[in-house]
């Protein structure tokens, strides 16, 4: 890992999103929410009785939204291919953009030669791996996450699946367009603690740190080593 902090870069919703902002687009009755700023809850399915709360955290995928080690951030990723308004039968956009853009997941071929070598894209992932129970914690705000650090959270044994909350999160350092190096992560003994498959830029303000079910989804992009992910809790 040559010095390369891993991200779990987190972040704290300051500003409205562009997309959900859009809520025109989602006439009321549609079943959607408008996506309020901070909470990002979804009452989803369970039709009325015994709903159980969703909480998105993930981020929207801005144009302003940073990219890494760049100053200007993400830019245009998405064009309007086919439009009605031009003769086509349906308006159909065409997106392009980094594997790791925004909320996104790394397959071991993203750091590791011989995952690559051996096709670890992120279609190997296995579901179970990133669906299931998961506890998110908070980590000290004044340091990096070393092997004392993962010792001091006292994680308890059998627990598979870890959020880490960091400082990041507090710096809303996802909602800047420039790439902040001075982001926090795993250092590489704090990352040796564990054998993992990383989820990154997870969007974990206004969630109270404790034990959820965890489900993130990413695409199944052959030959990739990352992919954005969609993830949510429910408590
Ligand atoms: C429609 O076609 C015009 C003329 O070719 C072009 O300038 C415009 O960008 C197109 N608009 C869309 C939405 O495709
Ligand atoms: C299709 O795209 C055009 C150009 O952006 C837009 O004006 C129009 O409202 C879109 N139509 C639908 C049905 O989304
Ligand atoms: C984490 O490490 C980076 C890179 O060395 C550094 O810039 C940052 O200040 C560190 N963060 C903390 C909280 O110590």
């Amino acid at each position: 890992m040559d010095g390369k902090r891993m991200g779990l870069i987190l972040s704290l919703c300051a500003v409205a999103f562009a997309m959900a902002s859009g809520s025109a687009a989602y006439p009321s009755g549609f079943g959607f929410d408008s996506g309020v700023c901070g909470a990002e809850t979804v009452e989803g399915g369970g039709g009325g009785d015994g709903r159980r709360r969703i909480m998105d955290i993930s981020h929207a995928i801005r144009e302003d939204m940073l990219s890494w080690d760049s100053a200007e951030g993400l830019g245009s990723f998405l064009w309007l291919a086919l439009s009605m308004r031009n003769g086509s039968l349906a308006n159909s956009s065409v997106m392009k953009l980094p594997t790791h853009t925004g909320t996104h997941v790394d397959s071991p071929a993203h750091v590791f030669q011989e995952y690559h070598d051996a096709g670890y894209d992120v279609d190997t992932l296995d579901l179970h791996t990133l669906n299931g129970p998961a506890l998110l914690v908070d980590v000290p705000r004044d340091k990096n996450i070393t092997a004392m650090v993962m010792e001091s959270l006292s994680i308890p044994k059998g627990v598979k699946r870890v959020l880490f909350r960091t400082l990041n999160t507090d710096r809303n350092l996802m909602l800047k367009r420039e790439f902040d190096t001075s982001y926090v992560g795993f250092m590489k003994d704090g990352a040796q603690w564990l054998d993992i498959i990383v989820v990154e830029g997870l969007k974990l303000d206004n969630v109270k740190p404790g034990l959820y079910s965890l489900h993130c989804l990413h695409l199944r992009l052959i030959g990739a080593e990352g992919s954005p992910i969609r993830c949510i809790l429910i408590e």
